[in-house]
Parts: structure tokens; sequence; C-alpha cells
């Protein structure tokens, strides 16, 4: 009997005790299969085998035990009947081996050796109410896997205090990104860089805050300098207008 099979057998036997009612309020039984393991040889690979009536988990096999345990009476009843047929047993135990196994092997295949490097950059954040003068932010973006490390130097020398990370956040396409605080005083002449560490880096990778205004901001200047001249000929010119027309109308004889 396949894991496939058993998956029948043991999904019409719940059914047939829980049948979804057919209004708004609906009845959910689930069954969820998890392979977990760490090990990249799989030799950790664990298999949880869990039923679920709406939220409440009522039979569960773990492969570490070698048998199913129940959650509530009904999930009890179940276990000891499902522990009670040996072959059903069998198959579930085997399980590590032929369903878990090949699946994380396939996985792996496809994920294992693809590690995506970051694309990090450095900003300042303008911040209200901070008790240090300068926030710096550094983000990575667009890398794979999820695990890195971001750290702050100042001359070389790693900083731990005033940090605040966030977790990797999943994209939501296999990429990740994170982004990491450094609130602190500047000193004249220090140089402040941070150092990322990822799996898709042979060595850890430092970028060096150049604390010279970056392009963006440049450029808001120019735009922001340029509108202000092109205000103040508008307004001179309004003026002169004014002016003019004000003195003419005074020279007209009524
Ligand atoms: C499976 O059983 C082992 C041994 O009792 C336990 O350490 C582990 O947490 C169990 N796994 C789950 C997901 O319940
Ligand atoms: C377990 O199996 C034995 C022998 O096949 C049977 O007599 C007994 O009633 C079974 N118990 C349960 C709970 O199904």
């Amino acid at each position: 009997m396949s894991l496939l099979k058993l998956f029948s057998f043991h999904l019409i036997f719940t059914v047939s005790v829980f049948t979804p009612a057919e209004s708004a309020n609906e009845y959910f039984t689930t069954r969820w299969l998890r392979c977990i393991y760490s090990s990249p040889d799989l030799s950790d690979m664990v298999f949880i085998d869990s039923y679920y009536f709406n939220k409440y988990l009522l039979t569960q096999f773990n492969s570490t035990l070698g048998r199913f345990v129940g959650f509530s009476e009904y999930g009890m009843r179940n276990a000891e009947f499902w522990n009670n047929d040996t072959s059903s047993l069998q198959v579930e135990i085997a399980g590590v081996d032929t369903f878990c196994k090949p699946n994380a092997q396939n996985y792996d295949l496809q994920i294992r050796d693809k590690a995506v490097k970051p694309k990090v950059k450095l900003s300042s954040v303008m911040r209200a109410g901070g008790r240090h003068p300068a926030v710096l932010m550094c983000s990575a973006y667009e890398f794979y896997p999820p695990h890195i490390k971001v750290s702050w130097l100042r001359d070389g020398k790693l900083m731990t205090s005033e940090v605040t990370s966030t977790m990797e956040m999943a994209d939501g396409d296999w990429y990740y990104q994170i982004h990491s605080e450094l609130e602190y005083t500047p000193k004249s002449r220090e140089k402040i860089s941070c150092m990322v560490e990822h799996a898709s880096l042979s060595k850890p990778m430092i970028y060096d805050w150049d604390p010279s205004l970056p392009e963006s901001e440049r450029n808001k200047i120019a735009i922001g300098a340029s509108g202000l001249v092109l205000g103040i000929i508008l307004a001179a010119a309004g003026l002169i207008y004014y002016k003019k027309k004000s003195a003419g109308r005074i020279l007209v004889p009524n």
C-alpha cells in the first residue's frame, strides 16, 4: 500500500465521520504532512503526519515515536485504531524513506547552490526625536537563501549598541530583504561601514558610508533651488507689472 493509498484510506475514514455542513459555517478536516530536517544528507529527517478538525489537532504520527498519538478523545480512538493496523503503520513509518527523502532530494536539487547575492544600499534616515543626531540604514535586497548577517563597523571595529534590525522579509518570489538601522553620533574622520555576510559571498562584504550627499539628495536640492529662482523671477515680474499698471492708472486723468 502506497502512502497515497493510505492517504485516501485515512481521508475517507475521517470525512465519513465529519460531513461538512452546507452553510456559511463549514467544517474543515485537514491532513498536514511535514518532513522536517536540517542535515544536508537528510539523516535527521522526521516525518510528521497531522490530522486536524478545524484548528484542533486530533491525531498525529511522529516518525521519531514510530506511532500515532491522539490529542482528543476521538483522536485517541483514531490513534489506537491506526496503531493497531500493523501494515498501515509500517507504511507510515516508511514515510521517512518513501515520501520525505525523495521529495527533499528533489527540492534540494532545485535550491541548493543557487544562492543569490544581496544588493546592498546604505542610506541616511531622517528621524524626529532620535537621541542621536544620525541614523543610517543598511538594506540588503533580493538575496537567497534568507539566512544573512548584517553588522556595523566603526573604523573597522564591530558596533553593537544602537543597532536595530528587521527579520529577513520574504518578497514572495523566493528573494528576501532585510534592513538594519544604526543610531550614532558622528565623529570627524571616522569610517562607518555596513558588513554583510551571506552564503552567496565567499567573504564578508563591507560597504563604507559616504557622508557626502548622495545623488538623489543633490538632485532634490538642484530642483528646489531652480524652483526658488523661478519663483523670485515671477514674483519680481509680477511686482514690476503691478507697479507699472498702478502708476499708469494714477496718470490717467478723470
Ligand atoms: C516528535 O517526537 C519527538 C520525540 O518525542 C519530539 O522531540 C518532537 O518534538 C516531536 N515532533 C513534533 C513536531 O511534535
Ligand atoms: C486490535 O487488533 C486486534 C487483533 O487484530 C483486535 O482484536 C482488537 O480489537 C484491535 N483493537 C482496536 C482498538 O482496533
